[in-house]
């Protein structure tokens, strides 16, 4: 079905319906890195804001290096996931002591990111995906970059109802996709692409197919089956948590501590926390009650106030203003409960 007509049809729609981003009007490869990290975590409109912020605050590679990974942290505040933050910035660090004596012998000018696919593969919390969106938006290589928009229009333009989120179905779709890519063009075929599926080949389809650029190329079309793909496998089930969290305030103070274990939130800050294997029975007076899901996980918790005339001895926790929590890294579920919290 490749032909050059296709290709013809998908760039003219993607010149006339693209969004101007602030990461396709470069070549930098660290910037690029950067926003697909971000992208990862959040959709375009906030994803801008975090993008400019972290290129504002470290413009170069070895700038990031050398942070703080408590300041990386707060930086991603709000995003979530924060192993991804924690594997930016690991990333960065690998890339710095690896070209470091090069760069201080002279024999290469700057540190730079990593310019061929296996070494960018090879970084933390870089698969597939992010290494072929990188080395094909920063470098133009021949690499395909499938992300969910991508599989979305690869079911339903070649109609399969193959589920594709299991390691066989991702085989399947990669090697379509492959069969597909302009690899003369990578750079633009995969920003196309995937601007296709975000704007035009979407979830909902409403009427999009019927001034669809490409429908006489799609089988799905050609068969009326667009709307049922693609086919993900059913869904793990949901772990239920309970916690408490104890907000202890004495004027303007509070307690929190970091989290050490390794589970969710791992290195974040928040109030003194207590779980419960089961859904505690009680209802404290006082309290605050927020469901937070996360994507295997909800969490049912609870903010319970003390007000007190001293804060008590918690082991690890340690007292700050309420001016100072600010300064912390704090997961998204003390976020939204400090700004209902009224102290
Ligand atoms: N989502 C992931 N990467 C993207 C990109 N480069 N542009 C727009 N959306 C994206």
């Amino acid at each position: 079905m490749v032909n050059s007509l296709f290709y013809k049809r998908l760039y003219e729609w993607y010149e006339i319906h693209h969004r101007v981003l602030p990461w396709r009007e470069t070549e930098n490869a660290y910037y690029i890195w950067l926003s697909e990290i971000i992208l990862q975590q959040t959709r375009v409109a906030q994803g801008i804001e975090y993008y400019v912020r972290f290129i504002s605050r470290w413009p170069k590679i070895e700038e990031l290096a050398a942070a703080d990974e408590s300041d990386v942290l707060r930086e991603w505040q709000g995003l979530g996931y924060y192993s991804r933050a924690r594997n930016l910035h690991k990333a960065a660090k690998q890339i710095i002591e690896s070209q470091k004596s090069k760069v201080e012998s002279g024999q290469q000018d700057t540190f730079c990111f990593p310019n061929t696919f296996e070494d960018i593969r090879s970084l933390p919390g870089i698969g597939d995906y992010t290494a072929g969106a990188i080395a094909s938006f920063a470098y133009n290589q021949p690499y395909a970059a499938m992300d969910g928009n991508v599989y979305r229009v690869i079911a339903r333009l070649m109609d399969i109802d193959e589920v594709f989120d299991t390691s066989a179905g991702k085989k399947l779709f990669h090697s379509r996709l492959e069969e597909l890519l302009d690899r003369e063009n990578a750079r633009l075929f995969n920003s196309a692409i995937m601007e296709f599926g975000a704007l035009q080949c979407t979830p909902n389809l409403g009427d999009n197919c019927i001034n669809c650029p490409l429908q006489n190329y799609c089988a799905a079309y050609a068969h009326g089956t667009a709307d049922l793909l693609p086919v993900r496998k059913p869904r793990p089930k949901v772990r239920e948590r309970w916690f408490d969290y104890h907000v202890y305030i004495k004027d303007v103070y509070t307690l929190i501590r970091r989290r050490e274990d390794k589970d969710i939130w791992y290195h974040l800050y928040e109030f003194p926390c207590q779980e419960y294997e089961k859904a505690p029975s009680d209802n404290p007076q006082c309290a605050l009650s927020l469901t937070h899901v996360l994507s295997h996980q909800r969490i049912h918790a609870r903010f319970i106030i003390h007000k007190v005339s001293q804060l008590p001895e918690i082991k690890d926790a340690f007292c700050v203003s309420w001016q100072e929590l600010d300064d912390f890294a704090l997961s998204r579920l003390t976020l939204r409960a400090l700004s209902l919290i009224s102290h």
